[in-house]
């Protein structure tokens, strides 16, 4: 079986950086350096106040607008949250859901998450699904346990033809930000695959082979290309790094030299990167090793 080549996503996370000035020279830079790059789908996302000003400065780019939540209702008495139709209405075309901030800074449970996947989807929104072990989860060998309860819960109830619009990102909270600890290309791969292999499960072995699965989690110029070379790693949410223009715009570089190389090794007609990988040889003890 020859599959289709996926294309890479490459979306900045700005959480709660940034100020308007900075917000607005940033998505100006993100926006030069991008200039007219097709082969990669760039996004940010950035903090909500700022949505209205950074979308005008994408208008006509090659940078789609995202935002970093929503509130699971259309509209009502919810003081402080924002509707999906609201993000819309401002031109997002994608929100972040189930971020490991928000999963465990801010308490949001799995069901929480789903009712917000939902709504967005209902809303005509493209989701970028993070889901990821915590240190204590990886160390006590539950990372797989954990990835298929996100998944399972995250998902459910979510129709097929939603699913074109649905971005996993695995972020594992113990490689996210400044803790000292990187995952290695072969942890990525084999979530990845753990992923891809248990949502096949859910929706079919066609849609798991074109769902786009990105990796988050101190993703940086100088590993981006190892990061982005794996089996089953379609693109990357960064952090950190999306907050410098210089940094964001060579990790989208990386992803398009990438690309064209997997679609090179794509067209030789005895070598197919993109051929299902080791899923059925996922170990589990491999998973959760961290070194
Ligand atoms: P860092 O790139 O700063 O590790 O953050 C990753 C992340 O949480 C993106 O959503």
């Amino acid at each position: 079986m020859k599959s289709k080549l996926r294309q890479k996503f490459i979306i900045g996370n700005w959480k709660m950086h940034t100020t308007a000035a900075e917000a607005g020279h940033l998505a100006k830079s993100v926006v030069d350096g991008v200039g007219t790059e097709d082969r990669v789908s760039v996004a940010v996302c950035p903090p909500f106040p700022y949505l209205a000003l950074v979308g005008k400065i994408l208008e006509g780019s090659r940078v789609a607008l995202g935002a970093q939540n929503l509130y699971p209702e259309k509209e009502g008495a919810f003081t402080g949250e924002v509707s999906p139709t609201m993000l819309r209405d401002l031109g997002c075309k994608y929100v972040i859901l189930g971020h490991s901030e928000r999963r465990h800074k801010l308490g949001e449970t799995d069901a929480f998450i789903n009712q917000k996947v939902r709504v967005a989807f209902a809303a005509g929104l493209n989701v970028i699904f993070c889901v990821g072990e915590t240190l204590e989860q990886r160390q006590a060998s539950q990372t797989e346990a954990v990835l298929d309860r996100q998944i399972v819960h995250g998902l459910a109830g979510v129709a097929t033809n939603a699913v074109p619009r649905l971005i996993i990102a695995y972020e594992p909270v113990w490689a996210i930000g400044s803790t000292g600890h990187q995952a290695t290309p072969q942890q990525v791969q084999d979530a990845h695959a753990l992923i891809r292999l248990r949502f096949g499960q859910m929706f079919g072995k066609e849609l798991a082979q074109s769902l786009v699965i990105q990796y988050g989690g101190s993703v940086k110029p100088e590993n981006a290309a190892a990061l982005l070379r794996c089996d089953g790693v379609d693109g990357a949410l960064i952090g950190g790094a999306s907050l410098k223009a210089d940094q964001f715009i060579a990790i989208v570089r990386a992803g398009t030299s990438e690309w064209h190389t997997k679609q090179e090794a794509a067209s030789q007609p005895s070598h197919n990167p993109e051929l299902e990988p080791k899923q059925t040889q996922m170990n589990a003890s491999k998973l959760d090793s961290r070194n």
